[in-house]
């Protein structure tokens, strides 16, 4: 069983981490080939993440110019819609940099035709084969309750989605329609790290780092980069409400 990589900390030294990490990554990026590619993810957990790196002294380490952030999903809003992932980045992050590169998932378009935009644009942004996988240096995940990440929700048709790079998902709340990253998209990035802190994560937690994901596999315990690196950034809550240790690093998956 390979073990679950996985660090627990105070929620602001949590923050700071995912901010070292998605600088050291990013900047790693832009030395070696000029330019990073990110996915972020919606919902509340990255917020905190979002303000951090909207301050200035770290505005300044990030070689945004350079930096192509894309979403891992978003929900099927117009972006100035309160639910939407990008107005939410737009509001706390992006308005605050002066020059980024951001692939946006037109929500305001029907899904399917949302879906189809966004896997063009992946397409020629990174100029793919018919078939290949598009190789994020770093996929920034959260978690639901359920065990959900990206739109990739239990005993959905998305979750089973090997040939797209994006699909059509639905949730089982309001916004119910979203568009997403692919399973296969988030197993083929270089980095890629949960965000997850709350004691509400706790049983999804306890699925994964205890019972081997579960039966059907929870939708965030079938993400296992196949030539990349997984790390799951938890807060002290998340991790004793999983019985997890708060010192150890790893964890029997
Ligand atoms: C979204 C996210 C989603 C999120 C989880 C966790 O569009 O909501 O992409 O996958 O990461 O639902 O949400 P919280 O961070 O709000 O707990």
């Amino acid at each position: 069983m390979n073990p679950i990589p996985y660090e627990v900390h105070e929620p602001d030294i949590l923050t700071l981490r995912a901010a070292e990490l998605l600088a050291r990554i990013v900047i790693e990026a832009v030395n070696a080939r000029g330019a990073a590619h990110i996915a972020i993810s919606g919902g509340s957990t990255p917020r905190p993440l979002f303000k951090l790196l909207a301050t200035p002294q770290w505005q300044e380490r990030i070689p945004w110019p350079h930096t192509h952030i894309w979403w891992v999903d978003e929900r099927c809003v117009p972006p100035d819609d309160p639910n939407s992932n990008y107005g939410a980045a737009y509001a706390l992050l992006l308005q605050h940099l002066p020059v980024v590169i951001t692939h946006r998932i037109r929500g305001e378009e029907s899904p399917w035709q949302a879906a189809y935009l966004y896997e063009q644009e992946l397409v020629e942004g990174f100029n793919l084969w018919v078939g290949a996988m598009p190789r994020f240096d770093l996929i920034l995940l959260g978690m639901g309750e359920d065990g959900h990440t990206a739109s990739l929700f239990p005993g959905t048709l998305a979750l089973s989605e090997r040939e797209h790079r994006v699909t059509v998902g639905r949730a089982p709340t309001p916004p119910r329609q979203r568009v997403t990253l692919t399973l296969p998209v988030l197993n083929h990035g270089a980095h890629v790290i949960f965000l997850a802190t709350g004691a509400k994560k706790g049983p999804a937690l306890t699925t994964i780092f205890h019972e081997g994901g579960g039966d059907p596999p929870l939708p965030a315990s079938l993400v296992w980069p196949d030539d990349g690196c997984l790390l799951w950034l938890l807060d002290d809550d998340a991790a004793r409400a999983a019985d997890l240790p708060l010192w150890q690093h790893c964890s029997q998956r």
